[in-house]
């Protein structure tokens, strides 16, 4: 196969693909314990309301429309306008219809928004900017030009009862020309950290300063599907990009991303949705609506999504202390999402070989070397730590958890 020099790039094994190739390997082999991919939980009475509402769609005729008609580029306008004015109250958010566009996930938006805020420029050659690594695989390997994204590592607060927290190193981001894109998720895919409001509003004035938009990237943020822990605001103005996703509400198959930028970025994202991909997918936009217009969608975070991670963040975090009784292990503070992400110190092999050691034994975590884009080459650090998702049944994370601390009892 003859490939272009873009085709190329897709070519090469990257870590979304190990990563996809390991779940949809771990899900078909019995007994393995799947701590590594990033499927939402199967809650039981999210499932249910999805299911009633999909019926209702159903019965209503509005699936069969849905599904036999293109939407515009920018998504379903009654959709458009019923998230508008859902924001502007629930935030206060000065935004119409205008300023959102639909997608095919965020993956997909990611693709869009690195590739044309960053890449060749005239004679400059941009670049996105992530202020703090580790940070989400998905980010790796969506530039269609090498070297398209830099970053700086995190700083390291050590915290109380074996805890850490990451936090931007101002110190020492660098930002000047090249930088064309500021991205970061909140709350963070793999750490579970969420950047303070204050980290938030440096990195704004930053963004604003250097004429660069800033990316939020909110898979699991809020208003949906909220799973933070902690108190934070929500941030948007006229240079942010939120990025939201339906996927971690629990309709990763639906596909849908939804991009919420200034009327500018909506018209150019909307243009390149209709080359790439004519119209995003309209069921998932469906779906939401209804659980708008029935006035249950904050419930359905509020009262099921985010206590239930929450719940289960504190129940990984205490079967792990007591497995593993050792001052070598660090728990970065869940502070969202449904990941922990743990650091060994001493462990005597890199986390990418304890990761096979795992594997073997029939558990799968993600080793963290991944989560870094924008270093040349793993760091240490990288290489003692892994991340590992808690949304299994409890059963299971019990057995993957014993599976990790007796491989870690054996290197240590
Ligand atoms: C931080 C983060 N952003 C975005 C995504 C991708 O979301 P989507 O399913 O909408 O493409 C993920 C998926 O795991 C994620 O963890």
């Amino acid at each position: 196969m003859i490939l272009s020099d873009f085709g190329e790039r897709f070519r090469a094994y990257s870590g979304i693909t190990h990563l996809m190739d390991d779940l949809s390997e771990g899900l078909a082999q019995p007994g393995v314990v799947m701590l590594g991919g990033g499927n939402p939980a199967a809650i039981p009475e999210v499932k249910a309301l999805f299911d009633r509402v999909i019926a209702e769609l159903h019965a209503s005729g509005r699936l069969i429309d849905t599904l036999s008609n293109y939407d515009g580029p920018q998504g379903k306008t009654g959709f458009l306008e019923t998230l508008a004015d859902f924001l502007r109250r629930q935030y206060g958010w000065n935004i119409s219809s205008k300023n959102i566009a639909l997608t095919h996930g965020s993956q997909s938006s990611f693709f869009i928004l690195f590739n044309s805020f960053a890449g060749k420029a005239g004679s400059l050659q941009k670049r996105v900017l992530i202020p703090l690594v580790p940070e989400y695989i998905g980010y790796s390997d969506v530039g269609i030009e090498d070297g398209l994204i830099t970053s700086q590592e995190a700083r390291i607060r050590v915290l109380e009862d074996g805890f850490f927290k990451y936090q931007v190193d101002f110190e020492h981001l660098q930002v000047d020309q090249s930088v064309g894109l500021i991205c970061v998720s909140r709350p963070t895919n793999p750490s579970g950290n969420v950047l303070t409001d204050a980290e938030c509003q440096q990195l704004d004035q930053i963004a604003r300063r250097h004429d660069v938009p800033l990316l939020i990237d909110s898979a699991y943020g809020t208003p949906f599907p909220n799973i933070i822990f902690n108190e934070v605001n929500p941030f948007w103005n006229d240079n942010c990009i939120v990025c939201m996703s339906l996927s971690k509400l629990g309709l990763p198959g639906a596909r849908s991303g939804i991009v919420i930028a200034n009327e500018e970025v909506i018209r150019y994202f909307s243009n390149m949705t209709a080359i790439t991909s004519l119209a995003p997918a309209g069921l998932g936009a469906d779906i939401v609506s209804q659980l708008i217009a029935d006035g249950v969608l904050l419930n359905l975070c509020n009262d099921l999504i985010k206590p239930f991670y929450q719940r289960r963040s504190e129940l990984a975090v205490s079967l792990i202390k007591q497995a593993v009784d050792d001052p070598r292990l660090h728990i970065h503070k869940p502070e969202g999402s449904m990941f922990l992400w743990l650091w060994f110190e001493e462990l005597g092999i890199t986390t990418s070989e304890l990761y096979q050691r795992l594997k073997h034994k029939g558990l799968l975590v993600v080793p963290g070397k991944y989560f870094f884009p924008g270093q040349s080459a793993a760091t240490a650090h990288a290489e003692s730590c892994i991340r590992m998702n808690f949304v299994q049944s409890e059963d299971e994370l019990a057995k993957g958890i014993e599976l990790l601390a007796q491989e870690l009892r054996a290197c240590w």
